[in-house]
């Protein structure tokens, strides 16, 4: 099991490398105030230690430093984070077969789902066109989904299912579709959900669905998410017909 986790984080890393498109400009109010309360709790730690000090209460003092080396670990993290996101690398377009970057997630993701009890159906279908696009990128917006969906069933004891499916249409292009059974979004959450920094995780950093949103928007097309009734989350993406040729 322990190793099924690093492979998947591995190449959860992998797929990381890969460039945030859209422009920093609209995440730049979020970076500011996400790093604005790690600066404001360490002033305030500084503050208490020379408080600390004067009085000569090392135990004080040393409990302060601490709390003060939590806070600029968190702001570093924030920082390499953004960055690894705003290297520049173009993204490298293919014709590619949907369901076989699908599968390929798929595969990725398997272990996770297993340890988690979570039951797989996939309705992919058969008459896909090719779709101009970058695998990598594509993939990394599966993976995100299906982490997402995988993540919000571990919270129910309900059946765990989810739902992945694929189809194409002259007027809507190629349609994916990831669909849970977990709790579900609220009218708060759906709101907020593709903003970054937006989290509901302890461990969470709040970016993958706005990555998501960055790369399908970059290739043209749309990711939006609805509840599932009668419970759980559906998100679903479009690739736009003009960048699809029949195979
Ligand atoms: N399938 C889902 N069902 C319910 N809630 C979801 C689902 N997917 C996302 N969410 C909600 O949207 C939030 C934002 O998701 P997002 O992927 O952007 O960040 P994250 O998963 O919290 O952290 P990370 O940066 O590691 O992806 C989640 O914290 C969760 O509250
Ligand atoms: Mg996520």
């Amino acid at each position: 099991l322990k190793r099924a986790e690093e492979g998947l984080r591995d190449a959860q890393m992998t797929l990381a490398h890969v460039t945030r498109v859209a422009t920093l400009g609209e995440m730049t109010a979020s970076i500011a105030h996400e790093i604005n309360q790690p600066l404001g709790a360490l002033v305030n730690n500084a503050n208490a230690c020379l408080g600390w000090l004067s009085t000569e209460n090392l135990e004080e003092v040393r409990n302060s430093v601490e709390l003060m080396l939590d806070d600029a670990q968190r702001v570093t993290e924030i920082i390499t984070r953004v960055r690894s996101l705003v290297k520049k690398a173009p993204p490298q377009k293919d014709w590619l077969d949907i369901n076989q970057m699908i599968r390929e997630v798929i595969g990725l993701a398997r272990n996770e789902m297993q340890r988690n009890g979570v039951a797989l159906e996939t309705q992919l279908s058969d008459d896909m066109p090719l779709v101009f696009a970058d695998r990598i990128q594509l993939q990394q917006v599966m993976l995100n989904l299906m982490m997402n969906a995988i993540e919000a069933m571990t919270q129910v004891t309900t059946p765990r299912e989810l739902l992945i499916s694929s189809e194409a249409d002259d007027s809507k292009g190629v349609v994916v579709v990831v669909r849970d059974s977990g709790p579900g979004l609220d009218s708060k959450s759906l709101e907020r959900l593709f903003e970054p920094f937006y989290t509901t995780k302890p461990q969470g950093m709040g970016m993958g669905l706005a990555i998501c949103r960055s790369l399908i928007e970059a290739h043209g097309g749309r990711l939006w998410a609805t509840t599932n009734a009668p419970h759980g989350a559906v998100f679903q993406f479009t690739l736009p017909i003009g960048s699809v040729k029949v195979s």
